[in-house]
């Protein structure tokens, strides 16, 4: 492909598809979902649906669908390259072009940035395990950080000098142009080149693949500011990244808890809690919530229990829901942040904390409560109005139906009472959307029933759809990935561009440990893209994705076999002039296919 694939990956990350999408078309929400009217056919009811925790849009109608890099294709009738420059455009993110002398010149930097983040993160480490270290690793050591953590994590010392690290990097070979954009060293007020980070302990900032990419530094004593950390650079965007996502990405799946500081980050690593990240030094924005999303079902929020953590806290809860993430809160004890209470109470103790983390609006109840006086009439219906607009932000019916059930229990108030405030905030009426979330169940339910006309496929046709249906499988449960992805490679699949999809795949999960749907879609074009998401959107809803995927391979084993064999049928048919010892090969490769598609019959 023309661009880099993980640029490509950034691209489409920085640019949400609910936000694109509603720039053409207008939609409603229902539940996790929103729908409107496909722009690509006509119709009256909505069958367009665009997912946003997942990225991805669908129409269950026309069958179009993929990633906001086939929305914008199929909206604005751009090819591949022509969308990507749209969207980086959109999202101001600068795209190499190989013939502009300043953007080849731009990536050659980025080049040299990458070089001396390696270079100086090693030299930071190198200092803090010397003689001259003393002083950060006995503040790490009475913090009770391990020699092994240390190693993991990577973490430096600057030394207290003014330039050591700009020395040093100089005699690697770099100048000075060079170094001022790295945000390693700074120009002084009197025009000389000084270090950043002096006398610090330091962090080395990975991105997702590991690579290093900024830093952080903590002053080893009570000096201002506490943390300092690399400005943006070519490479490093601290709004796009998250600290410690190389880590946890292969233990987030299910879970990744989010934490404010750097040192709950490693400290709760050191006592094996492993699904764990921090924002870096901003509060968390919408693409680290976008971010979070595409690796995990649920984030849990474990933010200091100070005022200014529990203020964040609210911040992030929002941000983290409007991009669709299931969010939980954890309640530490007062004024305690995660590094301090794991390494009081330890790691089972934590995992207490985590299981008991409460879903968000029971957070924010809880919340609303401490901040009102509920002894007095006057206390208690200004909490009640608070929680019905919390409610009202409940889209599933049953939940939003429980908590007003408990609260009107505990503050001896009817439900109808709450209710009515709830609906009085909530405009957006609860039958309009049962009655439109149905006709388009109905309608994905009709195409799921609607048989797939076998007798008019070819043996090629029905491979590649079987194929495809495995890949729909293995994308949407990626812990079939790890049962398969020794037994299949991209070789096994005889279609072309499934063969692509199935590389593509087992490359992501080999280098992220999971695969999204609207990540796998960057390789496909658009009739690729709407064909994947019509078989995993109405066909593949199975109840069993293990026992599907075992039927599906023993399906085109199956096929296969059964191919070759009208082949060879075919062959025979007009056998003039063909060698006997020949046919005699045939007839017996066409015997052991029999017998061979009897075994696979038999498997399983
Ligand atoms: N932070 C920052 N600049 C500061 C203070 C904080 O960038 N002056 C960022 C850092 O990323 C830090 C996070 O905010 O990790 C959380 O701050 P805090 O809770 O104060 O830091 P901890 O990581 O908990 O550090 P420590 O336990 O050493 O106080
Ligand atoms: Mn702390």
């Amino acid at each position: 492909m023309f661009y880099p694939a993980d640029l490509i990956e950034t691209i489409r990350m920085s640019n949400d598809i609910y936000d694109v999408v509603s720039e053409y078309v207008k939609l409603e929400r229902k539940g996790t979902k929103y729908f409107g009217l496909c722009p690509f056919h006509s119709e009256k009811t909505p069958s367009f649906c665009v997912t946003p925790s997942k990225q991805i849009f669908y129409c269950f109608g026309c069958g179009k669908g993929g990633n906001v890099i086939h929305f914008i294709m199929n909206i604005e009738n751009l090819d591949y390259v022509e969308a990507i420059k749209q969207l980086a455009e959109r999202a101001r993110i600068a795209l190499p072009d190989p013939d502009d002398e300043t953007e080849s010149k731009k990536a050659h930097i980025r080049k040299l940035l990458q070089d001396m983040n390696v270079e100086a993160a090693r030299y930071y480490h190198s200092i803090l395990v010397s003689q001259s270290g003393f002083p950060a690793l006995e503040y790490l050591k009475k913090r009770g950080i391990k020699k092994s953590t240390i190693t993991r994590f990577g973490l430096g010392y600057s030394p207290n000098s003014w330039d050591s690290l700009y020395k040093y990097l100089k005699s690697k070979g770099f100048n000075d142009e060079e170094l001022l954009q790295s945000g390693l060293v700074v120009k002084s007020k009197n025009g000389t080149i000084i270090d950043m980070f002096r006398n610090r302990v330091i962090f080395p900032i990975f991105d997702v693949r590991g690579k290093v990419i900024a830093f952080g530094g903590r002053a080893i004593d009570d000096s201002k500011p506490k943390y300092i950390n690399s400005p943006d650079t070519l490479i490093y965007n601290k709004r796009r990244n998250l600290y410690a996502l190389n880590f946890a990405k292969a233990f987030c799946e299910e879970t990744l808890i989010l934490v404010e500081g750097y040192m709950d980050v490693i400290s709760l690593h050191q006592n094996s809690v492993k699904n764990v990240v921090a924002a870096l030094g901003t509060a968390l924005t919408e693409s680290q919530a976008r971010l979070i999303n595409k690796y995990a079902k649920q984030v849990i929020l474990a933010y200091d229990t100070d005022n200014a953590g529990m203020a964040a806290a609210e911040r992030a809860i929002d941000i983290l829901c409007s991009s669709g993430c299931a969010v939980k809160v954890m309640s530490l004890p007062d004024g305690k942040d995660p590094d301090e209470y794991i390494k009081n109470h330890g790691n089972d103790e934590f995992n207490v904390l985590v299981a008991n983390a409460l879903p968000y609006i029971e957070y924010k109840i809880k919340r609303l409560k401490e901040q009102f006086d509920i002894s007095t009439t006057e206390g208690r219906v200004l909490f009640l109005n608070q929680c019905a607009s919390v409610l009202a932000g409940v889209e599933n019916s049953v939940e939003r139906e429980m908590y007003i059930k408990s609260l009107s229990e505990e503050y001896n108030i009817s439900p109808e009472a709450i209710l009515s405030e709830v609906n009085k905030i909530n405009l957006n009426a609860e039958q309009d959307y049962a009655i439109k979330q149905k006709n388009v169940l109905q309608s994905g339910l009709n195409a799921k029933n609607k048989v797939y006309s076998e007798k008019d496929m070819t043996f090629n046709e029905k491979i590649k759809y079987e194929e495809r249906f495995i890949l729909a499988l293995l994308v949407k449960d990626n812990k079939l990935l790890d049962i398969m992805k020794d037994k299949i490679d991209g070789d096994w699949f005889t279609d072309p561009s499934n063969r692509n999809i199935a590389n593509e795949l087992l490359m992501l999960y080999k280098t992220q440990k999971q695969v999204t749907v609207a990540e796998l879609l960057n390789a496909m074009p658009p009739e690729v893209a709407d064909d994947f998401l019509t078989i995993l959107n109405k066909h593949c809803l199975c109840e069993d994705n293990l026992k599907a995927l075992n039927e599906k391979i023993k399906s085109v084993a199956a096929l296969k076999v059964k191919n070759r064999q009208a082949e060879i049928l075919e062959i025979l048919s007009e056998p003039s002039g063909m060698p006997e010892d020949k046919i005699q090969s045939l007839k017996q490769e066409l015997k052991d296919l029999v017998a061979k598609l009897r075994n696979i019959k038999c498997i399983g």
